[in-house]
């Protein structure tokens, strides 16, 4: 079956030194983009609901509407639960037919952050569900904090003590705009990815805060009326250096969100005079399955991994 969980897509891209592409979709129409792409590119690809998403979406059938979008699919895909914040709504979301889930205790003391992150294991992995836990934050503006880049032997205790399925490191990306500081030349601290993959070698890692936000597109989003004054992202040719190593799954929000809203804008500008939804939201869809093709299509990545 397409819908699947993490585990055998993993152990290929780990084997074959490339990552699989996240893109934080909020609507089915969006995942019908994006898979329609993937199948295109013949390459796997993870459709990610935020809890905020998900409510969007109506919790309780996602797992239904998008079999009921895929039966033509035949790329294998992957239903995962990005940020889940509390054991209940992880859960919520195990009993509704996710196949891969995220839980984000890493804002908790150590122990706290493990005792949460087993009990979701145990409760996922009866249900073969795949589980993804954090440990240094992402979320932390400031990189001198102490506990902002994840520590490798902490880290490989943590997935010992856990039994979790991957883990997001966090090595110097952000969510995000503004990833690194505007004098600040981006790097990544690959150090601690080979630290792991010498203490842990197979196992898979997670980078969150992946999008580029390139000059482009940033211009073509201020230019149908956005607003934003200032982005630094993350180099792709940086990420690959990541993917090399360890990193198997890449999360992309803004960029996939940026694109969307760049195509309505566009298209409200360019039809002031016409009201049929689809004639704007065609124009979104085009974007963000322009976003997802581009990723896919990188050395490094996940296209015409499927034969
Ligand atoms: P970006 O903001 O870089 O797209 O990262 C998204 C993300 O990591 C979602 O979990």
């Amino acid at each position: 079956m397409p819908l699947t969980n993490l585990n055998e897509l993993f152990k290929d891209a780990y084997k074959n030194g490339y990552a699989i592409g996240c893109f934080n979709v909020d609507t089915l129409k969006m995942c019908q983009e994006v898979l329609l792409e993937s199948e295109k590119n013949h390459s796997p690809v993870i459709l990610s609901f935020s809890e905020g998403s998900r409510e969007f979406m109506h919790p309780g059938n996602i797992k239904d509407l998008l079999l009921n979008i895929s039966k033509d699919i035949t790329i294998p895909f992957v239903l995962h639960l990005d940020h889940g914040r509390s054991i209940e709504s992880v859960k919520s979301c195990i009993d509704e037919g996710f196949t891969s889930v995220m839980i984000d205790a890493s804002k908790y003391p150590l122990e706290e952050n493990i005792r949460i992150t087993k009990e979701i294991v145990e409760y996922a992995h009866a249900r073969n569900v795949t589980v993804e836990a954090e440990l240094g934050s992402v979320e932390i503006k400031d990189k001198n904090e102490s506990n902002f880049y994840t520590d490798p032997y902490q880290a490989v205790d943590f997935i010992k003590k856990t039994g979790i399925d991957s883990l997001v490191v966090s090595i110097g990306t952000g969510h995000g705009l503004m990833k690194f500081k505007e004098n600040e030349t981006p790097t990544l601290r690959l150090d601690i990815l080979r630290k792991i993959d010498e203490l842990l070698p197979g196992f898979p890692l997670v980078l969150h805060g992946s999008s580029s936000i390139d000059e482009n597109a940033l211009n073509e989003f201020n230019k149908y009326g956005g607003t934003i004054k200032k982005a630094k992202g993350i180099d792709v040719k940086l990420i690959n250096e990541a993917v090399k190593i360890n990193v198997c799954k890449v999360n992309i929000g803004t960029d996939f969100r940026m694109a969307y809203i760049t195509g309505l804008r566009k298209a409200l500008t360019e039809n002031s005079d016409k009201f049929t939804p689809r004639t704007f939201l065609v124009e979104a869809n085009k974007k963000i399955r322009e976003c997802v093709g581009y990723k896919e299509n990188f050395e490094f990545f996940s296209a015409n991994r499927i034969k």
